[in-house]
């Protein structure tokens, strides 16, 4: 379990009511979760306040608001803790990302992107609109550049276009656009794709496909169970029988076709009509190999590529986003190395599937296993199940805006269930920042003892302008 504390001006506990956050579990209903081996397990309550008082940090050195908390873990949690690591080297030899610095005082802090205690590299942006999210997002890109990190966007919201991207992005990072409805992606979703487990291949088979295919087709469409049971069907004929020829195309054909059997014949007709429009699109030039993955992340210019899906409808942005989450879900699961960071950023993520079985929820949960590193930015979570919050909250770094005012009271509800602060102290923290400030919320490095702690602290994204990237 973790305590998460406040402190006053002096560095001093609050009082009694104010001074014990816990850190709820939120990985108890997930009991598979990478994150969950990594986690401090939640062991005893601690109700008397002399042992919540012990147990929590007595002076928090440099910390000088309630605006900046440490989430610290009991002591008897210590051996299971994977950020009690000590650092030994005065110098950070790890890969670190300037974020901001914290308000008033004015101290740096980094997401410790290269550290080896992290959970995971997830990083969850949430706020309304122009608060800073994508501001946030290429701030981080621009650092990045320090350390060659490669990455991937998946644009589908129009917000990394070339006249959106702020100057010092286009100069430092000089994303190259892939601009998919003029050059459909290389890309066969129905190549059955294989994984890894721990030295044993396994190959999907054309079930497997069928089931991936006509699942995400549900998820943006959701079609009935009787479109569903035929798109499966066709998808898995289509497989059996055409083998790597398969592809949207002759889908299309064989639903066609089974529109003209009696058994199949309404619900047939009605998933025509409904996939004939994205299909027409042509979003890929099916090829017969798998897509080339390892030229994205490879060490070499550009450093990060965007798929700009501009001018395409909702649903086919939608839909060619979830197939490409899925191809490079194949290809991390084959050939994914955990050394070596893979960034993929998904802005406006609300608008993506968040259900148990899509790539994304895959990503959160089995990401640190591939090397993936998603961020995610999003205005909302209100629309999103509980299992679904779970697991964005997962992302071991956060960055929360101000929210809409809409969203304020559910985002600090849902807040409040993951730290057991107040809905109200969180509406209050959340509704006093302004443009370009945010909560950061995750580990950082505590320079006196070396270790990585849990921090929450309200701090200003330093400008891009500001950041000594013109000297
Ligand atoms: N930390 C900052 N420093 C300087 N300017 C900033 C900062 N944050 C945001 N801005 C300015 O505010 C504008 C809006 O921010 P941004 O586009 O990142 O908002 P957003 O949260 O992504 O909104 P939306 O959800 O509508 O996409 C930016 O284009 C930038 O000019
Ligand atoms: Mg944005």
């Amino acid at each position: 379990m973790f305590n998460l504390t406040t402190t006053d001006s002096d560095g001093v506990q609050g009082d009694e009511d104010d001074s014990f956050w816990e850190m709820d579990d939120i990985f108890d209903e997930n009991p598979e979760e990478d994150i969950l081996e990594l986690q401090p397990r939640e062991k005893t309550e601690v109700e008397d306040p002399k042992e919540a008082s012990e147990a929590s940090h007595p002076e928090v050195e440099g910390l000088s608001s309630e605006d900046s908390f440490e989430i610290k873990q009991n002591q008897d949690d210590e051996e299971e803790d994977p950020a009690s690591i000590i650092v030994e080297e005065p110098e950070k030899k790890w890969n670190r990302v300037l974020l901001g610095t914290t308000i008033p005082d004015g101290r740096p802090v980094y997401w410790e992107f290269g550290h080896n205690g992290l959970a995971n590299r997830h990083m969850l942006i949430f706020g309304s609109s122009g608060q800073g999210k994508t501001y946030a997002i290429q701030c981080i890109q621009c650092e990045m550049v320090k350390f060659r990190q490669k990455s991937l966007i998946i644009d589908y919201t129009n917000g990394f276009l070339p006249d959106q991207l702020e100057p010092e992005t286009n100069k430092m990072v000089s994303p190259k656009q892939h601009v998919v409805s003029n050059d459909p992606l290389p890309i066969n979703p129905f190549l059955p794709q294989e994984s890894d487990h721990g030295g044993i291949v396994i190959k999907q088979s054309a079930n497997d496909v069928a089931k991936r295919i006509a699942g995400l087709f549900n998820a943006v469409y959701n079609i009935g169970d009787q479109q569903y049971s035929v798109l499966h069907r066709a998808i898995m004929d289509g497989v059996e029988s055409l083998k790597e020829q398969m592809n949207l195309e002759q889908m299309l054909v064989i639903i066609e076709e089974m529109s003209n059997d009696k058994k199949f014949k309404s619900s047939a007709q009605t998933l025509y009509n409904k996939l004939r429009p994205f299909v027409l699109d042509k979003p890929f030039s099916h090829g017969k190999k798998g897509f080339d993955w390892e030229t994205i992340f490879q060490d070499q210019d550009p450093l990060c590529n965007i798929f700009q899906l501009v001018g395409m409808d909702g649903y086919t942005q939608k839909l060619i986003t979830e197939f490409i989450l899925w191809d490079l879900y194949g290809y991390l699961q084959s050939k994914g190395k955990k050394t070596k960071p893979k960034v993929v950023i998904l802005d406006e993520v609300q608008n993506l599937d968040h259900q148990e079985n899509s790539p994304l929820s895959k990503y959160l949960r089995e990401g640190r296993k591939f090397g993936l590193s998603l961020m995610l930015a999003t205005q909302t979570m209100s629309n999103m199940k509980k299992d679904e919050q779970d697991r964005m909250f997962n992302a071991e770094h956060k960055l929360f805006f101000r929210p809409a005012d809409t969203e304020l009271m559910s985002f600090a509800r849902i807040a409040a269930s993951f730290t057991m602060k107040s809905q109200d102290d969180w509406m209050k923290k959340l509704s006093s920042l302004k443009k370009g400030e945010c909560f950061s919320i995750g580990r950082a490095l505590n320079e006196k003892t070396g270790q990585l702690i849990q921090r929450a602290e309200k701090i200003s994204i330093t400008a891009l302008k500001d950041r000594g990237f013109n000297e």
